[in-house]
């Protein structure tokens, strides 16, 4: 039904960047918008006006605003799980007895959170969450990128089952003053539950008090906490509706809420909530009534099989892996929601890393390699340090000029010397880094997503994908190696011996 619009798409003209902007005069107030003290500037993509209205087409073919409206009804949106996906109740914007369970839950958490300051734990300097994919990289990022200056609490956040890591997190922190947050939506992960155990045992072997008695367990599956052990008073529970990727504002923010104090917290869901009420109102073109357009809804229409995010900032170094999973994990689909193959590029590979660093490693293939990748840039104009000014100005200089040297490139006789120029970029520029801004960034990055995901037909909020590399890994534990592929049975064999024949 949609083929006819990815067809006008395809053929709206291609014009060059310079070509873009020569065309439109006024292209950098149509092609950027602020919202939630974050300016989008989309000037340097390719997308023309004429693609635009493809893309709004497109929009309304697939019922984007209709998709988007059953997400905040916490209508079922997760046909193959039978689920709603209620994340943005969390944030207050939903169905309204999702948003006052979800309220409720987050009174509870409060209180844990108080208690805790209130040392009914005894003096806690240490949080060790341990959790996996959704249930660490968010909590990850949030006190990497905003509890530097905090202090409150020294967190580790443990996910691979390598043992490495849990040995590393724990070196220095006193087994007497740690409380363990174990995270897990359905408290069944393996690497979860195998860490948990050994970070138990290590509080046992230290001679730890009551060890079940320090952990607490943030998950949408409370029974099965009760099982392993832990008493119900210290389960924080998250709505089933939530899915792992999109949890960070649950239970699942509980060590984010503890490091960088309830206040933050609040203030982060405010700003998530100010970037619902955009996707929600915002339209993606101006009316008569109203000149808001929706960056939620330009930004996946220039969606790219690639794309490269540059945090031009230290505070978000985390950034970029956080949304491998969320727009991996969510669209790396290849199935539309009417089980037809998806015949065009789903999820983009994303990968990136932080500016200045990466200027001087990858930005070579992105001024003169072969392969065509949009850039989406983010900065902040406030600086996050208190050295000499000079460093975030440069660090600022360093961000626009990339993205205006990529545009225009530069000619050369020497081919060694020449620069393609009209490569893409966005440009995210944050008025500040703070828990709001923050809140909003990440909801715009989900709502861009899921808006993605409807353009495609895709469902966003499963993943299937991952289910069948961990039947296989309980399969290699307990079956014999004869059972698999010779490629496999070598290397069992080269790791364990004759054990597993
Ligand atoms: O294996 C993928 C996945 O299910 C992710 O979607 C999820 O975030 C992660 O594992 C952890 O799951 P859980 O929170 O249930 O431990």
């Amino acid at each position: 039904m949609t083929d006819a619009a990815w067809t006008r798409l395809a053929a709206a003209p291609q014009l060059s960047l310079k070509d873009l902007f020569a065309a439109e005069p006024d292209r950098v107030e149509r092609m950027s918008l602020t919202e939630a003290n974050i300016h989008f500037d989309f000037a340097k993509t390719h997308l023309s006006q004429e693609a635009l209205a493809a893309f709004r087409q497109l929009a309304g073919e697939t019922e984007l605003a209709a998709k988007r409206d059953a997400l905040f009804a916490g209508e079922i949106v997760n046909p193959s799980e039978g689920r709603a996906a209620e994340h943005t109740a969390e944030r207050g914007q939903g169905a309204p007895e999702s948003v006052a369970h979800a309220h409720g839950l987050h009174l509870r958490m409060r209180a844990l959170i108080d208690a805790i300051e209130a040392e009914a734990f005894g003096p806690v300097r240490h949080i060790l969450h341990i959790g996996i994919g959704g249930s660490a990289l968010g909590p990850a990022l949030l006190i990497d990128a905003l509890g530097r200056d905090a202090g409150r609490y020294d967190t580790a956040i443990v996910s691979n089952v390598d043992g490495c890591a849990l040995e590393q997190a724990i070196t220095g922190f006193d087994p007497h003053a740690t409380l363990i947050a174990i995270a897990s939506k359905t408290f069944t992960t393996k690497e979860t539950m195998l860490n948990a155990s050994s970070a138990l045992q290590w509080l046992e072997e230290a001679g730890v008090d009551d060890p079940f008695g320090k952990v607490i367990a943030l998950t949408a599956a409370p029974d099965k906490a009760i099982e392993w052990g832990v008493d119900e008073t210290r389960i924080l529970p998250f709505s089933e509706s939530v899915g792992g990727r999109y949890s960070l504002w649950s239970s699942i923010g509980f060590p984010a809420a503890l490091a960088l104090g309830w206040d933050a917290f609040e203030s982060l869901l405010e700003g998530a909530a100010a970037m619902d009420r955009h996707f929600r109102f915002a339209r993606s073109r101006p009316t008569r009534r109203s000149s808001r357009r929706s960056s939620t809804v330009i930004t996946p229409m220039s969606a790219a099989p690639r794309r490269a995010v540059f945090a031009y900032d230290e505070r978000l170094r985390l950034l970029p892996s956080y949304l491998q999973q969320l727009e991996m994990e969510s669209n790396g689909k290849s199935a539309g929601l009417d089980g037809e193959p998806v015949v065009r590029a789903t999820a983009p590979i994303l990968w990136g890393g932080t500016g200045t660093d990466a200027q001087h490693a990858v930005f070579q293939l992105l001024h003169q390699g072969t392969h065509l990748v949009p850039v989406e840039f983010i900065a902040a104009i406030e600086p996050g340090d208190r050295l000499d000014p000079d460093h975030h100005h440069q660090l600022l200089l360093n961000v626009f000029a990339q993205g205006a040297a990529l545009m225009a490139g530069k000619e050369s006789d020497d081919p060694a010397r020449f620069y393609p120029g009209d490569r893409p970029s966005t440009t995210i520029l944050l008025d500040r880094l703070d828990p709001a801004t923050l809140g909003a960034l990440i909801a715009f990055y989900e709502h861009r997503t899921f808006a993605n995901a409807a353009l495609l037909g895709i469902n966003p909020f499963d993943q299937f994908g991952v289910e069948l590399g961990k039947q296989m890994a309980n399969q290699l534990d307990n079956q014999s190696a004869l059972d698999f592929d010779p490629s496999t049975r070598a290397l069992l064999h080269r790791a364990f011996g004759d054990e597993t024949e």
